[in-house]
């Protein structure tokens, strides 16, 4: 037989450049002409073959979190938590055995912005890592900051716009940003870390990750416990002043991939510790807030970190396109052993991550070697836009792609354990939950600050609420208040010592636009 890699034709070595045909290209500086001045001729097929891929050489970039870098790795457990086997919580495999490793691919992202922004933005930073482990893909889609603006999936369209470029005049706009969060009493919590200097990380190495959500861990008898994760870097954690970072970007906006790309060149390989807090799987009621609410952290005094593993990333990607592009994460994609808690949040997002990349990347995303299963996969599903690979397995009756059937074809598999089934119950309704407490924990954030993140967190409010309309600054500082007496009164003295400056100056607001001035001129059009 033939080896189907054996070069073919005269002349013709593995260098050659030829077409996506095979075709050998001969002559790759000049189109073909009517003369040596054109006009150019439409049989062309290597112009057209090679002008029209290139047409088509981007994909939708996504629509939040499109700035990124990526990197492989590993991630090892160590069989336990805390003093106890890992086992008593969660049948997973991929957390039993001490020592055991498990494939990964990490990437890390800002969130506002667009593919090319620059790295150094006030902004969350996405943290999603996807375990390629022995019973199939996990992914753990989370960020830098340990919690989130809301914890109804509904406000997320909205929560994005508001931070997105305003639809006028494509500029981000902090008075469209605090119009929104004014009006969202529980994103207080968030945006007290967001302003601080965790709002911008130094870079992805030296930043946390948290997976924000309540998940589930289900042991081997279908007992499930509530689990919050979080990532701590080994190399320490830093955050960049506002100052230090317009000094960065001035410079360079491509900073955090280079760093990354860099450490891992240079054999420094970045590492992450794995920690889990569990709760019971109840309500909690002793708790002045729901377990289940992503805007509210589960204090470490209260529920503590336990480490069940470290992730060590060691190489870069041979193809940024191919591999951190079309990388396709979600919170849907769970093994064995690891579950949904009933966050809405977590819900909303679960839909959204598989809709959009059927969308972004196409039907047959999970077909691409980034997003592939390291591990068998047979499945009935078939066709669809850039079908490349049957995945009937082996020794199958190719006739049959439906299940059941006598004659062939695949077989459900075993259930590795007790399922786990919460018993849910109630009445169907749009509400807010119970335990709201919109404004302790951003208080008590406030509070833990160090007094220079504390002045940091005040001044980079003030500059950015001062040229804001007065009823959003009036109510940005009522909602101040109500988390911290304090907090409220420094982001009113600052605004209003700012406001004089301004119009000492004379100048117009900093770093924003006006949304009046924007609507207004709309209007005039
Ligand atoms: C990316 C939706 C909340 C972390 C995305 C994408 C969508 C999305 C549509 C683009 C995915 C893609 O194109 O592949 C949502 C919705 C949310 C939500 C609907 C709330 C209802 C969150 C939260 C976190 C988070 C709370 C942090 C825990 C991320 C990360 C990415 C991402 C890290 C980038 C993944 C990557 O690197 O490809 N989100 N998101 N999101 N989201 Fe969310």
């Amino acid at each position: 037989m033939k080896d189907e890699n054996e070069v073919t034709g005269t002349n013709e070595t593995e260098d050659t450049l030829t077409n996506r045909q095979g075709h050998p290209v001969t002559n790759n500086q000049n189109v073909r002409t009517v003369g040596n001045r054109g006009p150019t001729t439409l049989e062309n097929y290597d112009f057209l073959e090679k002008i029209s891929h290139f047409d088509r050489e981007r994909i939708p970039e996504r629509v939040v979190h499109a700035r990124g870098a990526g990197a492989h790795g590993y991630f090892e457990s160590y069989g336990m938590v805390g003093d106890e086997p890992v086992s008593k919580y969660t049948r997973a495999k991929v957390f039993q055995e001490k020592g055991k490793q498990t494939p990964v691919f990490v990437r890390f992202s800002s969130v506002v912005h667009g593919g090319h922004s620059p790295e150094t933005l006030r902004d969350p930073r996405g943290f999603a890592v996807k375990f390629y482990t022995e019973d199939g893909n996990w992914d753990l889609v989370g960020n830098n900051l340990k919690i989130f603006f809301i914890r109804d999936p509904l406000k997320f369209p909205d929560l994005v716009h508001a931070f997105k470029p305003d639809p006028v005049t494509n500029i981000q706009d902090g008075e469209r940003i605090f119009d929104f969060v004014s009006n969202t009493p529980e994103a207080t919590h968030m945006v007290t870390f967001l302003f601080s200097p965790w709002g911008i990380p130094a870079n992805y190495r030296m930043m946390q990750g948290s997976g924000v959500n309540t998940y589930k861990w289900v042991n081997k008898e279908g007992e499930g416990f509530l689990v919050k994760y979080h990532w701590e870097p080994k190399q320490g954690i830093k955050n960049l002043t506002q100052e230090e970072a317009d000094e960065i970007q001035s410079k360079n906006f491509n900073h955090a991939t280079q760093d990354l790309y860099e450490a891992i060149e240079n054999g420094n390989y970045p590492e992450w510790e794995l920690f889990v807090q569990i709760l019971s799987d109840d309500d909690h009621p002793e708790l002045d807030y729901d377990p289940l609410d992503p805007t509210k952290l589960w204090y470490k005094d209260d529920v503590p970190w336990q480490a069940v593993g470290k992730m060590v990333l060691n190489k870069n990607p041979e193809n940024y396109y191919a591999e951190v592009e079309q990388a396709a994460f979600g919170t849907g994609v769970l093994v064995d052993g690891l579950d949904f808690s009933d966050d809405k949040l977590l819900q909303g997002r679960t839909f959204s991550y598989s809709d959009t990349q059927r969308y972004r990347v196409g039907t047959n995303y999970l077909q691409l070697p980034i997003n592939s299963p390291k591990k068998h996969v047979a499945t009935n599903q078939r066709d669809g836009q850039m079908e490349y690979k049957v995945d009937q397995g082996k020794n199958q009756n190719p006739h049959v792609n439906y299940e059941p059937s006598t004659i062939g074809g695949l077989k459900e598999a075993e259930n590795p354990g007790r399922e786990h089934t919460p018993n849910v119950e109630g009445e169907l309704k749009r509400e807010t939950i119970d335990r709201t407490n919109n404004f302790g924990q951003a208080g008590e954030t406030y509070r833990r600050l160090s007094d220079f993140e504390r002045d940091e967190l005040i001044k980079n409010l003030v500059n950015t609420l001062a040229p804001c309309r007065k009823e959003i600054r009036d109510q940005m500082i009522e909602n101040f208040t109500q988390a911290d007496p304090e907090y409220g009164k420094r982001v009113a003295d600052g605004i209003e010592a700012k406001m004089k400056e301004m119009e000492s100056a004379e100048s117009g607001p900093i770093g924003t636009t006006k949304t009046e001035e924007a609507v207004q001129d709309a209007q005039d059009k």
